[in-house]
């Protein structure tokens, strides 16, 4: 099939571009490069031996969009395009929702004038809000605590509208747990602007020594070792999660909403010690305050992915550790 990727440059569209050539697919991305760069064309084509085509334009952009359908035959979008920061969501909301929201909306008119109706979307965790008790399955009350949460329930309505309006729609909602980790060559991985927000990327950056230490956000919450605990996810597995959704849209009308987690909780305490097994550096740390919105455990029911997708994580901690350790430190060596 010929796949539109939006955001396929960034990190899980990457991985999951790099699945789709190597199960055969032809890959099509549009990315404005807002959070990646183009040289993750070459690290693709590095692991594939493939290229796919690029577009380098904005989602919003209409014109754009009705060029790209109109210039290939799209079988099925993924779509990951979108800004994620939930902090920078909070400062810069006007951002936040023209960017998700009128992205989404002027890809699926694109989709729509181009005929195809086949939509996989990243989802997230962050739904399942602050009320409910884990592990969190798919029909649960959603709610959400900031602007970046907003869009992706939002998003959630949006699509489902869309499908109740013409049952040509498949559409299939993946919400993600923690993905990390990085594909097991070393070439692609994570490596966030800045001063990373996520745990994973942090602890990576202490273990590279460019950061000196490590916060741990309240070591006070109801949890076996009082840290966070989070289901974290192979970048790879999660990757693989989405050629499954996207068999399940030409099998399939309508739309389903799936979890892509482990359903194993690890704490931040227990991330920290497999990180300095795996990569044998002492990850230094202090206990310090809990960062404000978060809860004390996340973890998915997977029961439905297995079911309705047949897809079910590979990989574990140790797994995740030894191949983000394995891209940090290749970068190290550049
Ligand atoms: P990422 O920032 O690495 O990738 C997103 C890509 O989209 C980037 O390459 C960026 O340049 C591009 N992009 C953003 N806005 C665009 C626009 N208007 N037009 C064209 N391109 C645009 O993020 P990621 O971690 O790969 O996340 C992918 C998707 O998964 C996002 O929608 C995110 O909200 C969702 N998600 C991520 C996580 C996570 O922890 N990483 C968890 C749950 C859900
Ligand atoms: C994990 C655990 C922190 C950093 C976020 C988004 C969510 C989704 C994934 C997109 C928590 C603790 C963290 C640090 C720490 N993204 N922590 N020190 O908050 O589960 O999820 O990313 O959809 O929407 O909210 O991930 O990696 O930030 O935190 O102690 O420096 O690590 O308190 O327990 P989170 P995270």
């Amino acid at each position: 099939m010929k796949i539109l990727v939006t955001g396929g440059m960034g990190f899980i569209g990457s991985h999951t571009v790099c699945e789709l050539l190597e199960g055969g697919h032809e890959v099509v991305i549009v990315d404005n490069l807002c959070n990646s760069s183009v040289s993750v064309l070459d690290d693709i084509q590095a692991i594939t031996h493939a290229r796919p085509v690029f577009y380098q334009e904005d989602i919003r952009d209409k014109a754009a969009m009705d060029r790209i359908f109109a210039e290939n035959k799209i079988d099925a979008v993924i779509h990951f395009a979108g800004l994620k920061a939930v902090g920078e969501s909070v400062r810069m909301p006007l951002e936040y929702y023209h960017n998700n929201i009128t992205g989404t909306l002027v890809l699926c008119d694109a989709m729509r004038k181009g005929g195809c109706k086949r939509i996989v979307f990243s989802s997230s965790a962050t739904v399942y809000g602050m009320n409910n008790t884990v592990p969190f399955r798919e029909d649960m009350p959603t709610s959400c605590t900031n602007p970046y949460g907003w869009t992706k329930m939002m998003l959630e309505q949006i699509l489902q509208d869309l499908a109740v309006s013409d049952p040509e729609w498949s559409v299939v909602l993946l919400r993600y747990f923690n993905p990390i980790g990085a594909h097991p060559s070393g070439i692609i991985g994570e490596n966030p602007n800045g001063i990373p927000n996520n745990l994973f990327p942090y602890i990576a950056r202490v273990a590279a020594g460019t950061l000196p230490c490590l916060s741990v956000f309240g070591n006070d919450y109801d949890t076996p070792d009082g840290t966070g605990v989070r289901d974290y996810i192979h970048v790879v597995d999660l990757a693989e999660g989405h050629l499954k959704a996207l068999d399940w849209t030409v099998a399939n009308r309508g739309v389903e909403i799936v979890n892509l987690g482990t359903s194993r909780g690890t704490s931040v305490l227990e991330l920290v010690a497999a990180f300095e097994k795996a990569s044998g550096v002492k990850i230094p740390y202090k206990i310090t305050e809990r960062r404000p919105g978060d809860i004390a455990s996340c973890y998915a029911d997977t029961e439905k992915a297995a079911r309705v997708l047949g897809w079910k994580a590979k990989y574990n901690i140790e797994d995740m550790c030894r191949d983000g350790w394995n891209y940090t430190a290749k970068g190290m060596k550049k």
